[in-house]
């Protein structure tokens, strides 16, 4: 069970210890549920992700992946329950406290958003711009170097294939060194020589300490990954988060 707490019901003492667990958690959620309208889409989900820990979150289409990893980083609240983010509830946050958070959180999103009028490098260099920091030039070309797109610092995003599209996107998601990682089907639109390209900058990014989250249905992608690290894997079903046993 390491790293995550799935399920986990302390009716009796869990505020007691919710001073103690301080810093245990980058991510929680405690009898969770969210509903955009009509019936719950996500109901009870409790769950905490330790610091540094890899999770594959599966589920079909439909089923409050993206939602899920919506409420993880504060851009939706839940109906009922409380996520908290680096232990403070998100209830309790300011525009500027969400703002701050989220800087410490790099998201991928599905479907990779670039401004077409902006090079790769200008694209890369937004994450900078919104938060009021300097971009420096050095770092982005190592970074764009990591990921094999140095090459292309100058073109506009339309002239980028899919894989490079996603490699970008990885790129910007780490740009700002956050501390954790989520990743929305971040292999969905790519072939699988490229899957595992991503993948591996994934497990690296884990290996250097980062708690990365990615929501996806590539079980090939999971066992790939599961050979490499550690990697739990969470599963929506019947409108709950389960932890998955080891049958993957
Ligand atoms: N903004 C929204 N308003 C209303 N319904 C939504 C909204 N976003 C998603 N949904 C619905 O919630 C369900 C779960 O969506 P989503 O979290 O994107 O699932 P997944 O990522 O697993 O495919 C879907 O039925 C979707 O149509
Ligand atoms: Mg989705």
């Amino acid at each position: 069970m390491e790293g995550t707490v799935v399920g986990t019901r302390r009716p009796d003492n869990h505020r007691v210890q919710r001073p103690s667990s301080k810093g245990n958690f980058v991510i929680a959620f405690e009898n969770v549920a969210y509903s955009y309208s009509g019936g719950e889409l996500l109901s009870d989900v409790s769950l905490q992700l330790a610091p540094g820990s890899f999770h594959f979150l599966t589920g079909p289409s439909g089923s409050g992946k993206s939602t899920f990893l919506k409420l993880a980083y504060a851009e939706l609240r839940p109906t009922t329950g409380r996520v908290t983010l680096f232990d403070r509830d998100v209830t309790s946050l300011s525009r500027d406290d969400v703002a701050r958070t989220r800087r410490r959180i790099g998201i991928v999103h599905q479907d990779c958003k670039f401004l077409d009028h902006l090079t790769l490098a200008a694209n890369m260099a937004l994450p900078f711009t919104v938060s009021d920091r300097e971009s420096d030039r050095q770092e982005l070309d190592e970074l764009l170097s990591w990921v094999g797109l140095k090459h292309l610092a100058d073109a506009l995003p339309p002239q980028l294939s899919g894989g490079e599209r996603q490699r970008a996107a990885r790129a910007r998601a780490v740009i700002v060194d956050p501390d954790v990682i989520l990743a929305d089907e971040p292999t969905g639109n790519v072939d699988w020589e490229m899957s595992l390209r991503i993948l591996t900058l994934l497990v690296e990014l884990n290996r250097m300490g980062k708690t990365i989250v990615v929501a996806t249905h590539d079980l090939n992608l999971i066992r790939q990954a599961k050979a490499q690290i550690q990697a739990r894997v969470l599963r929506i079903a019947k409108h709950r988060v389960q932890l998955a046993g080891a049958d993957l």
